[in-house]
């Protein structure tokens, strides 16, 4: 008999680790780790925390297929693949650009798990659901709930929330500082929406972009937030592009530590939290947690990267 269709085990609350790392003793500043990319080794880090009220709308609505969007090596249609079809829902991705030959492991999972993938060009994706080509994909399929690109929504703001709670359970001492990366900024709005006054929330830039900060406290319906500040800075020229500088720092930084992390996201936030360390950024005895927001699938574009 098949097994019902259900949500598999989560590590959750996905655990809280102290990062010992000579260079913080040395700068005397403390790090946690909300491991986060623990939570599902298919469906981690802030996805889920995304997905959650989603999942709920989902199931209220009664829609059979989840719609959504990403790039070719997208965290979120991996994460949307594996909890669709482990929920028994039909799933289609629409992926930014041409189908590559050279057979990519991530649109490969996402096959393996189900989805059916639409590939439309760079200037229609961009156009969200305003382009008729992602119109008439919508058309084909009966009763279909549209999730954005990134799982990027007001209940994505909710389940983020959920993160505090939990900190709030796992730390005694007051946290100064909340860090994390930026993609469309909905992780951060989420913190930032409903997150407490005490701590700062820092974000940094995973891509080019001069708009997102005012997109994030949009978001969060704040217009100016005192406890927020925004780096961007540090995306090491652009959306999932990399210099050997930072992925040494990521080799280093794993051996040391033992936590692994993505070049697209938590890499090169980590890094801009070492560089702002060196700097003298944070009062001496700061107390520091890094969202690690998953994505450890992402690595698997580093093969296809254009040299
Ligand atoms: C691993 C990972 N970290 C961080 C982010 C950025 O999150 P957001 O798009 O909510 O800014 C993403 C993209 O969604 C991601 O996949």
């Amino acid at each position: 008999m098949l097994p019902e269709p259900g949500m598999p085990d989560l590590v959750l609350p996905s655990p809280l680790m102290r990062c010992n790392h000579p260079f913080l003793s040395e700068k005397n500043i403390t790090l946690f780790v909300k491991r986060d990319d623990l939570i599902h080794p298919e469906i981690s880090g802030n996805k889920y925390r995304k997905f959650k009220f989603n999942l709920e709308k989902i199931k209220l609505s009664n829609a059979e297929t989840v719609i959504t969007f990403g790039g070719a090596f997208s965290n979120h249609l991996h994460a949307t693949a594996a909890t669709c079809h482990y929920l028994g829902i039909k799933s289609i991705g629409i992926v930014r650009g041409e189908e590559t030959s050279s057979g990519n492991p991530t649109l490969q999972f996402c096959r393996d798990k189900g989805m059916i993938l639409h590939f439309i060009p760079r200037n229609e994706y961009r156009l969200k659901t305003d382009s008729e080509l992602v119109k008439d994909i919508i058309n084909l399929y009966s009763h279909p709930y549209i999730l954005p690109e990134g799982g990027s929504n007001p209940e994505a703001l909710s389940g983020v929330a959920e993160i505090w709670n939990e900190l709030t359970l796992q730390i005694n001492e007051p946290v100064d500082y909340i860090f994390c990366a930026a993609g469309t900024g909905a992780t951060l709005a989420g913190l930032l929406k409903h997150g407490p006054q005490k701590t700062h929330i820092l974000g940094f830039s995973s891509l080019k972009s001069n708009h997102l900060k005012d997109e994030i406290q949009n978001m969060a319906g704040k217009k100016t937030i005192n406890n927020f500040t925004f780096f961007e800075d540090y995306h090491f020229g652009g959306y999932a592009k990399t210099t050997p500088e930072l992925l040494e720092f990521i080799h280093s930084f794993e051996n040391i530590t033992g936590i692994p992390m993505d070049y697209v996201y938590n890499g090169k936030a980590v890094y801009g939290l070492f560089e702002l360390i060196r700097k003298n950024y944070f009062p001496d005895k700061s107390v520091i947690v890094w969202l690690h927001t998953g994505g450890l699938q992402g690595n698997q574009g580093l093969p296809y990267l254009k040299k």
